[in-house]
């Protein structure tokens, strides 16, 4: 058995995001599969296992088992190899290509290929905010009426007072995002919108309106990961997983030490910059867990680029395209949309374009690193990956 494998994302693939009502939960998934075996150039037959992520299948579509389903539907079942599916919230994409990343660096596999997938939208209004409620915990917070949105607006609040931060620092998060969005052809909102839009849209939970808010999405996409040596033998030009790391934290918010600091987010960080060896400025751009604004805002600050209630300083200017330090080049979970067991996947394969330098008009100005987080609920699980170099 080898050991200390380098690790390489060698192709990737996606669907379009967004209300796909003509799209079933298995052909996403087997249309991002077969785009990443397409642009890795291999055969299916040479994947040697399987993870697929998922989050609201089992209650939204009533499948459960989408390991074997995506085996089977991308004709990889008659290899007979393990199919698995990794579940964690809607950090599921990013800890099921952590798996992949740890099965190849153990020696165990060569070829391995994530997929995650998610079909929110055939139910809506109050049973999808239920359901979408069913990542918090639903003993202490669902039954007692918190929604996402309302603790992503508690958070919100408290955050702005503390910090004298102006609502319309957390808007420009999503001006930022819908900008990227319009450039991204798979995005679900590719519509730009203006501060003002932004700042005056139909009220959630406030202070955040509906352009605080990622959508409710469909959608999938997929990620070949493979070993040093398989990449060496075939002459492929992977980009590199140079760390990846997971952390976990209390999962009902009022049990966290702060309600605007995502510890899981800020030890994931810390460990994966570590293992990498990178300072936070050598990331080229990052792709951020962006389910509500202030997300966006806080996890600026807990991956490091901001001091504690300074992000405001960040939000107009340098995390633009041709900003200091991009973020969510591919318009983000507010625009590219949010289809919870795809997001952390979706992520990668960004990463991936934009590594390559293939990601056209969004393109980040000569990458080589990113940096991404992929976060469960409101922050209960944080992982997060650094992506660069190609072999
Ligand atoms: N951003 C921009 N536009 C949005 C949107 C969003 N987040 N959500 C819906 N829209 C648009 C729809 O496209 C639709 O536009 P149209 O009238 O032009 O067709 C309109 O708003 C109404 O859509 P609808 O589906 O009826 O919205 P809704 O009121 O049922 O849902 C939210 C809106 C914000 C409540 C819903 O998107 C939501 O719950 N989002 C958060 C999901 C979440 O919590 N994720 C993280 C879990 S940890």
């Amino acid at each position: 058995m080898r050991t200390l494998n380098k690790v390489y994302i060698i192709g990737a693939g996606e669907t379009k995001y967004g209300e796909l009502w003509e799209k079933s939960l298995r052909g996403l998934a087997v249309e991002a599969g077969l785009k990443a075996v397409e642009n890795a150039g291999i055969f299916s037959k040479e994947i040697e296992v399987l993870y697929g992520s998922n989050s609201l299948a089992g209650t939204i579509n009533g499948q459960e088992n989408i390991g074997s389903l995506i085996s089977d539907f991308s004709g990889i079942a008659e290899n007979n190899i393990p199919a698995i599916r990794i579940e964690a919230s809607t950090a599921s994409g990013g800890a099921a290509v952590r798996q992949a990343y740890l099965a190849v660096k153990s020696g165990e596999y060569d070829v391995v290929m994530v997929g995650g997938v998610e079909k929110m939208t055939d139910i809506y209004g109050s049973e999808m905010i239920d359901l979408t409620s069913s990542v918090l915990d639903r003993e202490w917070e669902a039954f007692l009426g918190a929604t996402p949105a309302a603790l992503a607006a508690m958070s919100a609040r408290k955050y702005m007072k503390d910090f004298n931060v102006p609502k319309e620092a957390l808007s420009m998060m999503s001006v930022n995002d819908h900008l990227n969005a319009s450039k991204n052809p798979h995005a679900q909102y590719r519509n730009k919108i203006t501060l003002e839009q932004a700042s005056n849209a139909t009220p959630v939970a406030e202070p955040l309106n509906l352009m605080d808010c990622s959508p409710i999405s469909d959608g999938a996409a997929a990620v070949i990961v493979a070993s040093e040596e398989y990449v060496k033998k075939n002459g492929i030009e992977g980009v590199e997983i140079l760390s990846s790391a997971a952390s976990q934290d209390y999962l009902a918010v009022h049990s966290r030490k702060s309600i605007y600091r995502l510890d899981s987010t800020v030890l994931a960080a810390r460990a994966a910059l570590g293992k990498a060896k990178l300072k936070l400025d050598k990331i080229s751009f990052s792709e951020i867990h962006d389910s509500y604004s202030i997300y966006g805002m806080i996890e600026l600050e807990d991956l490091g680029f901001a001091e504690k209630g300074k992000a405001k300083d960040l939000v107009y200017e340098e995390i633009k395209l041709n900003g200091s330090i991009p973020i969510n080049p591919s318009g983000g979970l507010k625009a590219k949309g949010n289809p919870f067991g795809a997001t952390g996947v979706g992520q990668f394969v960004e990463a991936y374009t934009q590594l390559k330098g293939k990601a056209g008009e969004r393109q980040v100005k000569s990458p080589e690193y990113a940096l991404l987080q992929n976060m469960g609920g409101t922050g209960s699980t944080s992982v997060v990956h650094i992506l660069g170099g190609v072999a």
